[in-house]
């Protein structure tokens, strides 16, 4: 099949490899000539490094860059069967890019954006086709990471859903399906991974490194949310938990913390700025977390029963099946289990409990039950 994509930055760039992994015929468009030509050195330097690995044979680094092209030219996109834009973060841009696209793409070519946080439904709007536009987020990086959520645009056919779902499969990728809502599934139930360590932090129960021992050591996640920030980039996650916060109408859950603002002002974006969180300059004194056990279970518990209210919240509101949401918190950001699951080993009457002792000490609307936790323990109760 051949297949297109918009964008050769690191999703555009990821993408390509996994279709082209894949044996499909890869054309990599980019507006920026010098993108275009740097996706390409990268993705060379990447296949001889593999192959040096002995993870690629010569002979598989070889094809899979036969298959892809990288083009500064956007009608080389012309007879793609799907298209995939990997582009910046921009709805008005991304519309105008879809509105040019239909013009050369034919009547029959799958349209999908790999966008992270704005709606699928407002981008296939610019479309006079919409019926074959809808959501393929994928994670970074895309070769390694094995989950790709679906989305469905109010307007897309079902049978480009289908068809989609069946891609991904071939690809080797697990999909899931999500709802058209911000944040989709993970993006939106890793919200308190973040917001809750920050509000412990500014209400100075612990600093960052307690929080992070807290969530690694007693919670078994692989990093912790701060090292995790500063890896992602300030700029980068505080913009999401903004967007996802705007476009929920403020939900207070989702609000953004006026830290991780300063951090985005002061340029301290995390580890490519040497400073965020952690500073990692190298005269700098390495950070020692309290070893306050108890300290520890707390903060582990309470980011932990965040982060399980929110994915009852979205399987209470149907934002994706109750599989799908614990698939894509472990295959999308590694989670060590799967919240739900982890629900039912804590035991969700424990988790309301804990929401609820949340509540009362706080009385913020952030605190609330889930109406899914609260149902669920009502059920379960002697
Ligand atoms: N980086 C991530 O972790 C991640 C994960 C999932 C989804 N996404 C989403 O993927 C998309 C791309 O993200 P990225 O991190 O690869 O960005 P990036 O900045 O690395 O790359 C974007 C590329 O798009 C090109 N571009 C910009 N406007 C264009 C246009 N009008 N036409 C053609 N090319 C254009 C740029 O020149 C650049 O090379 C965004 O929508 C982002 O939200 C990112």
């Amino acid at each position: 099949m051949k297949t297109g994509i918009i964008g050769s930055g690191a999703m555009g760039s990821g993408i390509a490899q996994v279709l082209a992994g894949a044996g499909h015929e890869v054309t990599v468009y980019d507006n920026n000539p010098e993108a275009v030509l740097k996706a390409e050195a990268r993705l060379k330097d990447t296949m001889a490094l593999l192959t040096a690995k002995g993870k690629f044979t010569q002979e598989k680094a070889s094809g899979l860059l036969s298959r892809i092209r990288f083009v500064p030219d956007f009608d080389a996109l012309a007879d793609a069967s799907l298209i995939i834009e990997a582009i910046v973060e921009k709805l008005e841009v991304k519309q105008a890019v879809f509105r040019e696209l239909e013009e050369i793409a034919s009547p029959e070519c799958a349209l999908a954006t790999n966008t992270s946080s704005l709606s699928v439904t407002a981008i296939a709007a610019a479309c006079a086709h919409p019926g074959r536009v809808f959501g393929l987020h994928f994670f970074n990086p895309a070769p390694v990471m094995q989950l790709v959520e679906v989305i469905p645009a109010a307007q897309t056919d079902r049978d480009r859903i289908k068809r989609a779902v069946s891609w991904v499969k071939e690809w080797g990728k697990i999909p899931v399906m999500a709802r058209n809502t911000p944040g989709f599934i993970v993006n939106r139930v890793a919200r308190p991974f973040y917001s809750e360590a920050l509000r412990i932090l500014d209400e100075g129960l612990a600093d960052p490194a307690t929080i992070d021992r807290a969530m690694t050591h007693f919670g078994g996640f692989r990093m912790g949310p701060f090292a995790l920030m500063d890896f992602i980039g300030h700029d980068v996650n505080y913009a999401v938990t903004e967007s996802v916060y705007r476009a929920s109408f403020h939900e207070p859950r989702y609000k953004p913390s006026f830290t991780q603002k300063d951090l985005v002002e002061a340029g301290f974006l995390g580890k490519k700025a040497g400073r965020g969180f952690y500073d990692y300059r190298p005269e700098a004194p390495a950070p020692v977390p309290s070893e306050d056990g108890a300290l520890g279970q707390m903060i582990f518990k309470r980011i932990l029963v965040m982060l399980i209210n929110e994915a009852a919240d979205a399987l209470h509101f149907g934002i994706a099946e109750r599989e799908d949401i614990d698939l894509a918190m472990t295959k999308g950001v590694n989670y060590p289990k799967g919240l739900l699951a982890w629900a039912e080993e804590i035991g969700v009457g424990e988790c309301a409990r804990m929401m609820d002792e949340l509540y009362d000490f706080y009385r913020e609307d952030r605190y609330r039950c889930s109406p899914w936790l609260r149902k669920n323990a009502l059920q379960k109760a002697p």
